[in-house]
C-alpha cells in the first residue's frame, strides 16, 4: 500500500471583516460576552460576488504552488462544504473548471465541519490503492449566506473562508506521512445542528423563507457537550492506534468552534495550551475550512515545522466527528 502525505497547503480569508462590535448593532449581544463565551473577536465575510468555489480557488492555487504541482497533475478534487455554490453542478466541478484541470474525479463531500478530515481520509485511500498520486482536498464555506443574523446564539459563531491541501503519494522512506484516520457519525444526534429548508423533505417555499428554515438552527448547549465528548474520543482513538501519548504530539489542531470546547478537550487529554493551534479569535468557526486554514497559517508563520507530529480533530452537524494523526 502506498503512503500519503500533505505536500502543500493554502488558505484564503475574504477581506471584509465583521467584528463583535458590528454584531452588537445587529443583535442583543456584547463584545465581552462573545469573547468570553466563544473566544471569537471577528470573522471574515465573503463579498456579494464571491461564491464558495471562488474562495476555494484562491486556497487551492496557494496549495498547488506550495506543493510544486500543476493543476493538470491532479488526479482528484474532493471538496468538503455545506455551502456549495449551488446544488448542481457541484462546487468541486466549478473549482475544476476554474483550475482548468483534466477530466478527473471531482465531487462534493457533505459532512459539515468534519468534511475536511473525511476528505483527507478518502484522498489517503485513493493514494494507498494507487488510484491517485495527487489529490486536492478543499474545505471551503460561505456560511454568512446561511447564518441567521437575527439569532444571537449562532450569528456570533460563524465566518467564511477556505483551506486546501495537496495530498500526494509519499516516497517509501518518507518521514512525512499520514499515520491514521478515525471517522465517525452519529445520526441519532442530527437534530442538534440543522438547516432543514430547501431539501426534498421541506422543499423551498415562501413558508421556508418566512420561518427561516433556510438558515442554520442550533442547540448550542447540547452540541457543546457532544463536541467535547466527540473530540476527546476521536483524539484518544488516534493516539491509541499509533501508541502515542499526548506529549508525543507536537501540535493539536482542533476544529475552531469555541475556545471553551477546545480547552475542555485539552484538559481531558492533558494537552498543554501552548501546543494547541488557535485561529478562531480572528476567523470564527469556518466549518470544513477551519482545520486547513489553521494548518496553513501556522505552517506559513513557521510555528509548525517539517517533521512535527500533528493531531487534527473535528466534529460537526450530523453529528459527524473525526481525527487524523500525521507527520508533516
Ligand atoms: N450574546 C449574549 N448572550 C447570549 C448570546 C450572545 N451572543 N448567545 C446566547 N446568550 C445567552 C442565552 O440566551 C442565555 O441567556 P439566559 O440564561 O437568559 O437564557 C445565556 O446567554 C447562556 O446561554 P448558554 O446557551 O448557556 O450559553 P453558552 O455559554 O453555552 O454559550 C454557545 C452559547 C456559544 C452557543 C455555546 O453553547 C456553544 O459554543 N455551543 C457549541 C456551538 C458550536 O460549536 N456549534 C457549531 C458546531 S458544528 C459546526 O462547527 C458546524
Amino acid at each position: 500500500m502506498n503512503a500519503s502525505r500533505i505536500a502543500g497547503t493554502g488558505s484564503y480569508l475574504p477581506s471584509r471583516i465583521l467584528n463583535n462590535f458590528d454584531l452588537e448593532k445587529l443583535v442583543d449581544t456584547s463584545n465581552d460576552w462573545i469573547l468570553e463565551r466563544t473566544g471569537i473577536a471577528q470573522r471574515h465575510v465573503a463579498a456579494p460576488d464571491e461564491a464558495t468555489s471562488d474562495l476555494a480557488l484562491k486556497a487551492a492555487q496557494k496549495a498547488l504552488e506550495a506543493a510544486g504541482i500543476l493543476p493538470k497533475q491532479l488526479d482528484a478534487i474532493i471538496f468538503a462544504t455545506v455551502t456549495p455554490d449551488q446544488v448542481m453542478p457541484s462546487a468541486a466541478c466549478c473549482l475544476q473548471a476554474k483550475l482548468g484541470c483534466l477530466p478527473i474525479l471531482a465531487f462534493d463531500l457533505s459532512a459539515a465541519c468534519s468534511g475536511f478530515i473525511y476528505g483527507m481520509s478518502l484522498a489517503h485511500s485513493l493514494i494507498q490503492t494507487g488510484q491517485a498520486k495527487h489529490v486536492l482536498v478543499v474545505g471551503a464555506e460561505v456560511l454568512s449566506r446561511i447564518v441567521n443574523y437575527k439569532d444571537r446564539e449562532t450569528c456570533v459563531l460563524f465566518g467564511d473562508g477556505a483551506g486546501a491541501v495537496i495530498m500526494s503519494q509519499a516516497p517509501e522512506d518518507s518521514k512525512s506521512k499520514c499515520l491514521s484516520f478515525h471517522n465517525y457519525a452519529n445520526g441519532l444526534l442530527g437534530e442538534q445542528l440543522t438547516l432543514l429548508g430547501g431539501g426534498s423533505k421541506v422543499p423551498f417555499s415562501q413558508d421556508v423563507l418566512t420561518s427561516g428554515l433556510h438558515l442554520i438552527q442550533m442547540k448550542g448547549r447540547e452540541i457543546f457537550k457532544s463536541a467535547v465528548r466527540a473530540l476527546t474520543d476521536s483524539c484518544l482513538a488516534a493516539m491509541t492506534h499509533n501508541h502515542l501519548q499526548p506529549q508525543d504530539v507536537d501540535w493539536f489542531i482542533p476544529h475552531q468552534a469555541n475556545i471553551r470546547i477546545i480547552q475542555a478537550v485539552g484538559d481531558h487529554l492533558r494537552f498543554p495550551a501552548e501546543k494547541t493551534i488557535l485561529t478562531l479569535k480572528d476567523t470564527g468557526n469556518t466549518s470544513s475550512a477551519s482545520i486547513p486554514i489553521a494548518l496553513d497559517l501556522s505552517l506559513r508563520q513557521g510555528r509548525i515545522k517539517p517533521g512535527d507530529t500533528l493531531l487534527f480533530a473535528t466534529f460537526g452537524a450530523g453529528l459527524t466527528y473525526a481525527s487524523c494523526l500525521l507527520r508533516i
